[in-house]
């Protein structure tokens, strides 16, 4: 059974009668629209924790666009059949009050990685993510964190955050999960028009060949040029990043001499597809 717990006071206590036990919490923040991406993180979860929390809240503080923020899918009913199912032990859903109350007045800024990329794309989002994900480690207490790699620049801001504010949780990254035909799973899909899903899977696609394309030795700049092109010829677009960078500063990487990562945002219609993978 998956206790909803609302207020912070509340979290606090079930979570220090756990602790006081010697039992290990993780959590897995959200922001609800559950899928099996999110599913994959409380199967994580569970297996490195002996008891789970995850939150759900649409925090305001990272939506740089209000309209986004107004048809970001909601459905606490359907994710908390789903929590249950798999085993969660606790689901936080505060309201925005009890995460921003009255006079509240604090952001937190995670300079250097959180600037390139979506950081340029989407003023203030990062600010809003490290808000948010320091008060819901504040609130959870929890000694392991669960984040999907989907967002592999959010996580590396979360990382930085932790490291800089000596935060004391274990911060776990978990693969992307794609649907079979390598869309990476996320809860702004359902927003597709049926044609503009048909097409979506063209970006993983000629990501995929971009980075074959980089390890056969095709230099970096001719195989992103190639995957622009592609990806504007299936009927994306505007592409506002298709980069190559380094794996965990995101500085530019211009060849695969150190960890690499490729990553993208595209519209599609009026979803924004992010996507990112090894190189
Ligand atoms: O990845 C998300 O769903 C959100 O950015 C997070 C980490 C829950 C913070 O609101």
């Amino acid at each position: 059974m998956t206790q909803v717990i609302r207020t912070s006071a509340e979290l606090r206590a079930r979570v220090a009668a756990w602790k006081r036990s010697g039992m290990l919490v993780g959590v897995v923040p959200t922001m609800g629209a559950l899928h099996d991406g999110h599913l994959s993180l409380v199967a994580e979860a569970r297996k490195q924790s002996d008891r789970v929390i995850v939150t759900i809240f649409v925090n305001p503080m990272q939506f740089n666009n209000p309209s986004d923020l107004e048809k970001y899918p909601r459905d606490e009913g359907h994710d908390l059949a789903l929590l249950e199912a798999a085993g969660v032990d606790v689901l936080f859903a505060p309201g925005v009050d009890e995460v921003y109350p009255e006079g509240f007045s604090t952001k937190i800024t995670v300079s250097g990685v959180s600037e390139p990329l979506e950081g340029a794309f989407r003023p203030g989002h990062f600010e809003g993510v490290a808000t948010v994900v320091a008060k819901l480690f504040g609130m959870t207490q929890a000694g392991r964190a669960f984040f999907g790699e989907k967002d592999w620049q959010q996580l590396q801001v979360v990382r930085r955050l932790v490291t800089d504010l000596n935060i004391p949780v274990r911060v776990i990254g978990c693969p992307t999960i794609r649907e079979a035909d390598g869309l990476a799973m996320s809860s702004r899909n359902v927003r597709l028009s049926p044609e503009d899903r048909a097409i979506a899977p063209a970006l993983p696609a000629a990501m995929e060949r971009a980075a074959a394309a980089m390890r056969a030795g095709t230099p970096v700049a001719e195989a992103l040029e190639t995957a622009r092109a592609e990806i504007a010829a299936a009927g994306l677009g505007p592409i506002e990043y298709l980069d190559l960078r380094h794996a965990e500063s995101l500085a530019p990487a211009s060849d695969l001499n150190a960890p690499a990562r490729m990553l993208a945002a595209v519209w599609l219609g009026d979803v924004r597809l992010i996507d990112n993978i090894a190189v």
